[in-house]
């Protein structure tokens, strides 16, 4: 293959990498961390919470508004989930998430194929947000001893 030919077609790769990014609206994660403009994450939460947040805005966000302050179509869960909140226990939550409220407007995430670790880490992120401490704005996560290792 001669040279031209070479990045000729590295530039078609480029050109239909930046098209997927555009029209798919993803950012990938070496951009975020590159870009200047970027606030600082406002708080470090842990690797549960934070895989939560990601889950939370991938599936939840649409509806219940960015970090849980909620829409016009479905309510702020960072007041549902306080205590006396109308769901104020985990279980509650897992439970009214799993099945939803489909006559409403919540769909059922269990039978949506959401598994049960994603649904515990949206809780972890939105209990935190709820008792105040985890504000609004991307969140940082903790750093640890990496998964499978010893901390020793
Ligand atoms: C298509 C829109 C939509 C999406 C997406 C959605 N919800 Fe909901 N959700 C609603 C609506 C609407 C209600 C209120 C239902 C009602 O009136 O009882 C609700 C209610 C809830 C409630 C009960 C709140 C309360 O105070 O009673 C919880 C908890 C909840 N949603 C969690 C989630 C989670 C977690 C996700 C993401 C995995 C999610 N929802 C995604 C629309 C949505």
């Amino acid at each position: 293959m001669s040279t031209s030919s070479t990045s000729w077609s590295a530039c078609l790769m480029t050109a239909v990498l930046v098209g997927l990014g555009l029209t798919a609206g993803v950012r990938p994660a070496y951009a975020q961390q590159r870009d200047p403009n970027h606030p600082a994450p406002l708080d470090t939460i842990s690797v549960e919470a934070y895989q939560g947040w990601k889950q939370f805005e991938l599936n939840c966000a649409r509806c219940h508004g960015e970090y849980g302050v909620g829409t016009s179509f479905a309510p702020a869960l960072i007041v549902s989930l306080k205590d006396g909140g109308t769901i104020p226990t985990k279980e509650l939550f897992i439970q009214t998430v799993c099945a939803g409220r489909p006559e409403k407007g919540m769909p059922a995430w269990c039978s949506l194929g959401l598994e049960m670790d994603k649904i515990q880490n949206i809780y972890a992120y939105l209990k935190g947000r709820a008792d105040g401490k985890i504000h609004a704005g991307r969140p940082g996560v903790k750093a640890g001893p990496e998964p499978g290792k010893s901390s020793s």
